[in-house]
């Protein structure tokens, strides 16, 4: 069966509704739930720079999808009194689409990368002297005429953003001053998270239905902020509008997100990789055809919530599915772990 994982109701992908003018992201590093190790530090960096009168040194954040990447570094550009361009990876298919950013930067400002790690080679090579010297070289026109043209740049800083460090080259990630680690978010933080934005959205929501909506989020916003629109949708059918943890917990069953957050995609990963495989060591490679899914959105999107829950293990010959998922799925668990 065809497991579409952009379609879950789980899924840490962007969506249309997620995007735009989105009245819950919080616009102040005060306004901001979580993240205080980061948030101490980069308030400190943040204060410093200012005190100077110097731009903020580059910053790569990362961490898996759905933390608030984006909405730090629109935060970061916000106290530093500068403006912010955004871009990605992918987006910046030639060193001219970096350039013509870069060069129209004024002192300060913030250009940020998401997913910096999809750059390509000739793109990531003029960020080097951007980065470092804030110039760059570009070679205009081609063969006999060709002319190289040194172009200085404002001081500005970087934000890249990225679920994966271990993928930046070494040079790239050198050239980052600040590296800030994002973790999951606890169920206590995201239950702050639904209730400030239920109160942002009109939306009638107690403190135990709030936090029954977090526990179900997998430690993750952008998922906390969806799910909860989604129990509005079944409040107002059938509780007119009150969520309470009755309501939300109903709705969510309905939707077969389990109590831990798992949806339909988790479990059956799960139960295929015990049931066809004794719990593992199974190979990345193998899970991902035995579920339809590419490598690197097992790695990225699924299993850094399961294995915060103490449910998996990447160990060096494959993933091991661990006693606690066992239990959870009702399932005798009677290997032995090998780990
Ligand atoms: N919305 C999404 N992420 C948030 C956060 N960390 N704090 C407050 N609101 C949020």
């Amino acid at each position: 069966m065809e497991m579409d994982y952009e379609n879950r109701v789980v899924s840490t992908e962007y969506l249309p509704e997620d995007e735009g003018d989105n009245p819950l992201r919080p616009r102040t590093l005060n306004e901001y739930i979580g993240q205080t190790k980061v948030k101490e530090n980069l308030s400190i960096y943040i204060d410093a720079a200012k005190i100077r009168g110097e731009a903020l040194d580059h910053v790569l954040l990362y961490g898996p999808p759905g933390l608030g990447k984006t909405t730090l570094s629109q935060i970061i550009a916000a106290e530093m009194g500068v403006n912010i361009r955004i871009t990605s990876g992918p987006a910046l298919e030639r060193p001219g689409d970096l350039a013509a950013l870069l060069t129209n930067l004024d002192p300060g400002d913030v250009l940020f990368i998401d997913e910096i790690h999809r750059l390509s080679r000739t793109v990531e090579e003029i960020l080097y002297p951007a980065m470092e010297d804030f110039a760059i070289d570009i070679i205009n026109g081609k063969g006999q005429g060709a002319a190289s043209i040194h172009l200085p740049l404002p001081r500005f800083t970087l934000i890249g953003a990225t679920t994966r460090a271990g993928q930046l080259s070494a040079p790239l990630r050198d050239r980052f001053g600040v590296v800030l680690r994002l973790e999951l978010y606890t169920p206590e933080e995201l239950g702050l998270i639904v209730s400030r934005s239920a109160k942002i959205l009109n939306i009638p929501c107690d403190r135990d239905g709030a936090l029954e909506i977090a526990s179900r989020a997998r430690g993750t916003p952008r998922i906390a902020n969806r799910l909860l629109k989604r129990v509005r949708d079944f409040a107002q059918v059938m509780s007119e509008g009150v969520i309470t943890v009755d309501t939300a917990r109903r709705a969510l069953d309905r939707m077969e997100v389990d109590e831990l957050g798992l949806d339909m995609v988790d479990r059956r990963m799960l139960e295929a990789m015990i049931r066809h495989y004794n719990g593992g060591p199974v190979g990345l490679d193998t899970v991902a055809a035995v579920i339809g899914e590419e490598a690197v959105t097992i790695e990225d999107v699924y299993e850094p919530y399961l294995m915060q829950l103490g449910f998996l293990s990447r160990t060096p010959r494959g993933r091991v599915v661990l006693p606690a998922a066992y239990e959870h799925l009702g399932i005798d668990y009677t290997g032995q772990l090998t780990l």
